[in-house]
């Protein structure tokens, strides 16, 4: 086996799975993908990489308390965090408290993110 075929049937072993792992990480729930590396990098190790909950942070799916709030709700949320038991904002029984993200990330990125999150609860 030459090098160029070797290296296109290490492409094929290696691309093909990829592919399949991608389409299962919900394509569609990231319509955008600047928006969903932000929410990988800020909230997945909380709120799960398919927003499905952690010990750290509940799901961000199909969620009574957030298909009754509006986007500007939930970019309050995400701005200013909540506040675990005191239950300032969220619905959660929790004890574990999610930090305010207003000086992370721009008003835009929240915004984006907020309105990521309402798609998933209408
Ligand atoms: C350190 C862990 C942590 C991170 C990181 C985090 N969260 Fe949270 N989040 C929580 C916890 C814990 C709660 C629930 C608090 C409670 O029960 O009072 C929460 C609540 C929420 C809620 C309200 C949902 C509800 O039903 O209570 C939203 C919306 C939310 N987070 C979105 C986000 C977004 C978007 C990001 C990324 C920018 C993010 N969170 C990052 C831990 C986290």
């Amino acid at each position: 086996m030459n090098f160029m075929r070797l290296g296109a049937f290490l492409l094929a072993v290696v691309s093909a799975p990829m592919f399949v792992i991608a389409q299962a990480w919900g394509a569609d729930m990231f319509p955008d993908k600047a928006v969903k590396m932000t929410y990988v990098l800020n909230c997945a190790e909380c709120h799960g990489r398919m927003a499905e909950g952690s010990t750290e942070g509940p799901a961000l799916v199909n969620v009574d308390f957030l298909k009754e709030s509006s986007v500007e709700r939930i970019s309050e949320i995400i701005s200013k965090g909540a506040m675990g038991k005191d239950k300032r904002f969220a619905a959660s029984q929790m004890e574990a408290e999610m930090p305010g993200f207003s000086e992370d990330l721009s008003k835009d990125d929240i915004g984006a993110l907020a309105a990521l999150v309402k798609s998933w609860n209408k």
